[in-house]
């Protein structure tokens, strides 16, 4: 990751609160997902767009210690800090919308049912071909702001509206540009000049695999009745890992399917949505290293029961919240608001909720070690939430509460025109 902050200094004081996840480790499960450290009456310096230390007001001078040059302050009275928040499950880079699906869906159409009648995925491939690489390219950066705007400093985003050779390529490369960590979901669906998935596969592996192990970082399948089946998958996912990929499941939204001993088999990542997972599942799950990433928002939006969260968390999984951001299941980019379901719906507790989209998402995405926290030496990605408790980036449901971003120690983006806007001092 580069270090945009180089050079400047930027010291955040006066914070009502400040709350990270403690300790070093990623990712964290068990006591350690719900163990975060909050200092009242709080500050954070970056220097070179790192951070160089934070702590309790009351020890600032001995930490300021050198020359004020280049020193900008920003007042955080009334305001609480958080580590920038890390979306790990996107599907940002897409055209068009499903506006019209959403309102037949209220009136009793299914997802799955759209889905088979050649709408759902299938509809947004469509808009996405057409859209050529510069509006796509427009589409993630526009995507990307809503989701700064929301508190999100870093997001994984995936291909796979695309599914041919062209527009999957020029969908990582669009997500690549826009800042984001890319993944190849070359298994979404199977596109119509294609007999079956096998046919699709043999050309998704032969013609896009060599070029998208290129751009991205992991591949992702949708292991699903409709979709891909395990064996499938499990071809897939091998020549991905053989091209050097890591690898990440769409698993158990609907139907159990064997995405959670596959995922474990191969050495996955992640397995993402588990919606539809029995206890055979939690506790294999559990005993793994890989991480159940739970999208609360797409249950949501679909209607779904929400994902055995609590027993995951019990068992001693590792668990991670993601948006699932995208036009049909999940048009929803705020990890806050996302957070508000984990605590209410999922029945994690706000610092749970906390771990699981910072560092045990940046664990997902293989950069545990860079963000996720505020510690010293950690890139300077925080959040400044106009709120006198960190809890609140939870508690208020769909607020307008976040007020500033920093990203790598520079302000990314601020809530100007509003009362509480951080005020510049020099
Ligand atoms: O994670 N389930 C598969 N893929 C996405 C939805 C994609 C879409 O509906 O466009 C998901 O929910
Ligand atoms: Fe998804």
């Amino acid at each position: 990751m580069s270090d945009p902050g180089r050079g400047r200094r930027l010291l955040i004081r006066d914070l009502a609160q400040l709350a990270t996840p403690t300790g070093a480790d990623a990712p964290v499960r068990g006591p350690a997902l719900g163990a975060v450290d909050v200092v009242d009456e709080a500050y954070v310096l970056c220097e070179d767009g790192r951070i160089a230390s934070f702590g309790p007001m009351r020890a600032l001078d001995s930490a300021l210690g050198k020359s004020d040059d280049e020193l900008v302050e920003l007042d955080g009275r009334t305001l609480s800090a958080i580590p920038g928040l890390v979306d790990c499950h996107t599907h940002a880079c897409f055209a068009g919308d499903r506006v019209d699906e959403f309102e037949l869906r209220a009136a009793g159409a299914s997802y799955e049912e759209l889905h088979a009648a050649g709408g759902g995925i299938l509809s947004t491939v469509r808009a996405t071909r057409s859209a050529g690489e510069a509006a796509l390219a427009n589409a993630v950066r526009r995507h990307r702001g809503w989701m700064r705007r929301a508190g999100t400093t870093t997001f994984e985003a995936k291909s796979g509206y695309g599914l041919d050779r062209e527009t999957e390529l020029a969908s990582l490369r669009a997500i690549r540009e826009a800042g984001g960590i890319a993944t190849w979901l070359g298994a979404h669906a199977v596109p119509p000049e294609f007999a079956d998935a096998d046919e699709y596969l043999d050309f998704a592996l032969a013609e896009v695999l060599p070029e998208a192990a290129r751009l991205a970082d992991a591949a992702d399948v949708f292991l699903e009745e409709g979709a891909f089946d395990v064996e499938q998958a499990r071809r897939y996912l091998t020549a991905c890992r053989e091209a050097g990929l890591e690898l990440r499941l769409h698993g158990d939204q609907f139907t159990e399917q064997g995405a959670i001993p596959l995922a474990i088999e191969l050495g996955a990542r992640s397995v993402d949505h588990l919606e539809a997972t029995g206890d055979e599942g939690i506790r294999r799950l559990a005993e793994s290293d890989v991480v159940g990433v739970l999208l609360p928002a797409s249950a949501l939006f679909l209607d779904r029961p929400m994902p055995p969260a609590r027993a995951l968390v019990e068992a001693g999984a590792a668990v991670a919240i993601a948006t699932d951001f995208n036009p049909g299941s999940s048009f929803c980019e705020s990890l806050p608001l996302v957070s508000s379901l984990a605590v209410t719906q999922l029945r994690l507790t706000p610092a749970q909720a906390l771990s699981a989209c910072t560092v045990n998402a940046a664990s997902v995405l293989g950069v545990a070690d860079e963000v996720g926290r505020i510690a010293s030496g950690y890139r300077a990605d925080i959040v400044l939430l106009d709120a006198p408790d960190w809890r609140y980036f939870a508690y208020h449901l769909g607020g307008d509460l976040v007020a500033a971003v920093i990203e790598g120690g520079e302000v990314a983006w601020s809530r100007s025109e509003e009362r509480s806007e951080p005020e510049r001092r020099r």
